[in-house]
């Protein structure tokens, strides 16, 4: 029987989920490996750690698929093509900066998940933190959910919440979201994995 399921991150940057992400599942007692981290940028700075940690790496440059009439379509098949070498349980967007197409999240329906920096189903979208600022909301915070072709929009698996100050700004108020997601991410997965494994998912 499985006693962990395969894992892999998306990124398109600093990766600093991602780097907990790998840190939760190096606990003996992981639910989850992650397998392998790919990105759409080729100077996404978390390969280096995924490298570091001896975890395999690919990047599909989303530049080379600008130019064409059925680019998302292409980018994603190519995405699909590499996850397909690892047999992977589930994928986690961890800062991931690109719309999926409707197509490779069914092909992955209740087995991609994503971290977004606002109290869904507030403020969805880019700029979830400058949204909340702007809206003069008392309180932010961050949540987990499975990833369905409505951006943002997925059943919510986890959520911390925090209060917003009067000098918050996007700056400070995206460092403190960011502790909150460090902390929320890991339990997400290891939850997630749980349920996979014992097919409750
Ligand atoms: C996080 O704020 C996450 O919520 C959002 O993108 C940011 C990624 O940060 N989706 P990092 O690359 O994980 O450091």
């Amino acid at each position: 029987m499985l006693n962990k399921i395969k894992v892999a991150i998306l990124i398109s940057g600093r990766g600093s989920n991602m780097e907990k992400l790998i840190e939760s599942c190096q606990n003996p007692n992981s639910k989850a490996e992650i397998v392998v981290v790919g990105s759409n940028k080729i100077n996404a700075l978390g390969l280096n750690y995924a490298t570091k940690n001896s975890i395999s790496t690919f990047v599909i440059d989303q530049n080379n698929f600008k130019s064409t009439p059925n680019s998302r379509q292409e980018f994603d098949n190519e995405l699909f093509k590499e996850l397909s070498k690892y047999k992977i349980d589930l994928i986690c967007l961890a800062g991931f900066m690109r719309i999926l197409s409707a197509d490779f999240i069914n092909k992955f329906k209740n087995r991609i998940i994503n971290i977004h920096p606002s109290l869904l189903p507030d403020f969805k979208g880019a700029n979830a933190v400058l949204d909340a600022i702007n809206a003069k909301a008392s309180f932010a915070g961050c949540s987990t959910h499975f990833v369905i072709p409505e951006i943002d929009s997925g059943e919510i698996i986890m959520q911390s919440k925090i209060k917003v100050e009067d000098n918050d700004d996007v700056d400070s108020l995206s460092r403190k979201i960011l502790v909150e997601e460090h902390k929320i991410y890991p339990q997400t997965l290891q939850l997630i994995a749980q349920k996979i494994l014992n097919q409750n998912l």
